[in-house]
């Protein structure tokens, strides 16, 4: 439900679990441990990456997967609680993932639901699966440049408020060494009091500007979206769009050649927004798609360890037919 409920040594056990499930991910081998078991994939706001690498990951392992997608596809669109959604659909299934527009719904949603609940995004609040795809990520990239999380300087860039991305993600490293955060957007769109307190008594270095300059030896640029979902009107977002751009001239006159370039997508693809140019795309440091590619170990990873079949992967192993 959060990665508040992580530390690095269960960080560690997943990414490890994560690292072999590769040839299932890459088709070299099947497993059907999870053979006749049920994923309910609830998705109340729309979702590309989350949705479908939830039920790729659960197809891999050998489930079948139910989805439900939008509020007025469900009874909830008559007035029916999040808690007897609950009571019944975790009857029909044997793990549920699940996104949700209001921050705390997939807690609430999980008090009444008799199978584990995987939170993919709730509201503003939290994106737990998104940050340990992105922290695995990280581990991979900066072990390609000789680098660890400890110690590691990350620029998060953007709309800081209402990314549930940065959110979880901040959590997650302030449970490392020495990490130095440089958050980057508007003042009115920076990262909430209470992350930023966390990182404060962690002992992390944070420093806070509007300014792109001072980025220059970060390790990790975090790209991100300004939320235009999160705001009262199309308007009000409208006025940050388009600020804090990443393009090929900028990342060259502001980043070190190495540093990595992440965001969790989607990116704005509309030129008044392009936070994230098209012309980065060649770039070998842009590590957006890889990114998307490590969401489906990871959340195979999440699957085995919920349901308790880590150890069973290989028992249940067949061979390729196609
Ligand atoms: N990163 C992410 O959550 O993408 P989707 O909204 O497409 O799931």
């Amino acid at each position: 439900l959060s990665v508040k409920q992580f530390d690095p040594d269960s960080i560690a056990r997943i990414f490890a679990i994560a690292d072999q499930m590769q040839p299932y991910a890459h088709r070299k081998k099947r497993t059907r441990v999870l053979d006749g078991a049920i994923l309910g994939n609830l998705f109340f706001e729309p979702s590309t990456r989350t949705r479908v690498s939830f039920g790729t990951a659960f197809n891999l392992l050998g489930g079948e997967v139910r989805e439900t997608t939008g509020m007025e596809s469900s009874a909830i669109a008559k007035g029916e609680s999040l808690y007897d959604t609950a009571r019944v659909l975790s009857s029909y299934s044997d793990i549920i993932a699940m996104r949700h527009p209001k921050a705390g719904s997939v807690a609430e949603f999980a008090e009444g639901s008799r199978v584990p609940v995987i939170n993919g995004g709730d509201g503003a609040n939290e994106h737990p699966t998104q940050a340990l795809l992105d922290l695995y990520t990280i581990k991979k990239e900066l072990e390609h440049n000789k680098l660890g999380i400890d110690g590691m300087h990350i620029c998060m860039v953007g709309d800081l408020k209402y990314g549930r991305t940065v959110h979880s993600l901040s959590k997650l490293l302030s449970m490392y060494s020495n990490v130095r955060f440089t958050l980057i957007s508007p003042r009115e769109l920076s990262m909430p009091d209470d992350i930023l307190s966390m990182l404060d008594s962690a002992g992390h270095k944070v420093h806070i500007t509007e300014h792109i300059e001072g980025s220059m030896d970060a390790d990790i640029v975090y790209q991100t979206r300004i939320q235009q979902e999160r705001f009262a009107t199309a308007e009000e977002a409208d006025q940050y769009r388009g600020k804090f751009r990443l393009n090929n001239e900028i990342y060259t006159r502001h980043y070190k050649p190495n540093t990595v370039i992440m965001h969790p997508l989607p990116r704005d693809s509309r030129a008044e927004a392009n936070e994230l140019d098209n012309d980065l795309n060649q770039n070998p440091n842009l590590a957006i798609f890889r990114q998307a590619d490590n969401g489906v170990l990871i959340r195979m990873a999440l699957f085995a360890l919920t349901l308790g079949v880590e150890d069973l992967l290989q028992k249940y192993e067949t061979d390729v037919i196609w």
